[in-house]
């Protein structure tokens, strides 16, 4: 049994390393969980710029859009902004709860535009379908098995001719150099956190470990996640293989600057 099955999935070699610091101070938990989500989303607001990434492929004149592990809104809320019905789907309660109070505070124009969902992307059945599914950066944390729920969940509550846009990180695990870097982060709170990535070649995955900069905090909440290393060529066969077209893949520019590691694929459900 490996260490990480022993001691629980958001256990990490160096969140052993910050809660033996800590004593009883320590929790630690998954980043989407209920004590850290408000941690992702002090961390993870913003993004814009690939937001209008995702906004500027939506055909005009399409109809409403799923959007899968939605998080805590950082997309629906551009999503909302044109104008379509949006319905949310996302795994966790602790992220819904924050998506809820977003929206409870946005005006009703767009809070009556969007129904939100707990749901788990790769085994879902909602009663309608949809003309455009997307899903940002998401993919990678879904390994193998889960995958072909996912795209088959998606063919299913897509309209004949419907998109599906995803975003993902180019990641071939075979060229990937195992490394360890530690970061400090500002949320847009103005904490500061200290990120430590880990990435394993050998175990195809790129691991987080988040922990307040501040040493004495109580509670000292020490978040993790995993996620994998993929390549978007896959991705690409195995939605040909679920019976998609792949339109497109375009490496993304971000803030004027190219990022040739992420990409968004668009693949239609032939009509
Ligand atoms: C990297 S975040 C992205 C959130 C949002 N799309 C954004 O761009 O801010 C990943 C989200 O996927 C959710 N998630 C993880 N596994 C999921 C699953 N199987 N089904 C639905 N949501 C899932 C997590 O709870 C988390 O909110």
């Amino acid at each position: 049994m490996s260490d990480q099955i022993a001691r629980g999935s958001a256990w990490t070699a160096r969140a052993d390393v910050l809660l033996a610091a800590a004593g009883e101070r320590g929790v630690l938990c998954d980043i989407y969980d209920e004590e850290a989500a408000d941690i992702y989303h002090d961390l993870m607001q913003g993004g814009t710029s690939q937001a209008r990434e995702f906004t500027t492929r939506i055909p005009a004149g399409s109809g409403p859009i799923l959007e899968l592990a939605a998080g805590s809104g950082r997309l629906t809320f551009p999503l909302l902004a044109l104008g379509r019905k949006v319905t949310a789907l996302e795994l966790s309660p602790a992220m819904l709860a924050i998506l809820r109070r977003r929206l409870d505070d946005a005006p009703a124009r767009l809070r009556d535009l969007c129904t939100l969902v707990q749901g788990d992307m790769s085994a879902f059945t909602l009663d309608r379908r949809f003309d455009v599914v997307v899903l940002d950066q998401s993919i990678t944390l879904l390994d193998g098995a889960d995958r072909p729920g996912l795209y088959a969940c998606v063919r299913e509550h897509l309209e004949p001719g419907g998109r599906l846009l995803l975003t993902m990180a180019d990641s071939d695990a075979a060229k990937a150099k195992s490394v360890e870097r530690f970061q400090e982060v500002s949320g847009m709170s103005g904490r500061p956190y200290v990120l430590h990535e880990r990435l394993s070649a050998a175990d195809e995955v790129r691991e987080l470990t988040i922990c307040p900069a501040d040493e004495t905090a109580d509670p000292f909440v020490v978040c993790t996640t995993r996620i994998r290393l993929l390549q978007v060529d896959l991705i690409a066969r195995e939605l040909e293989q679920a019976g998609f077209e792949v339109i497109a893949r375009t490496p993304l520019a971000f803030a004027g600057a190219r990022h040739n590691d992420v990409f968004l694929l668009e693949a239609a459900r032939p009509s």
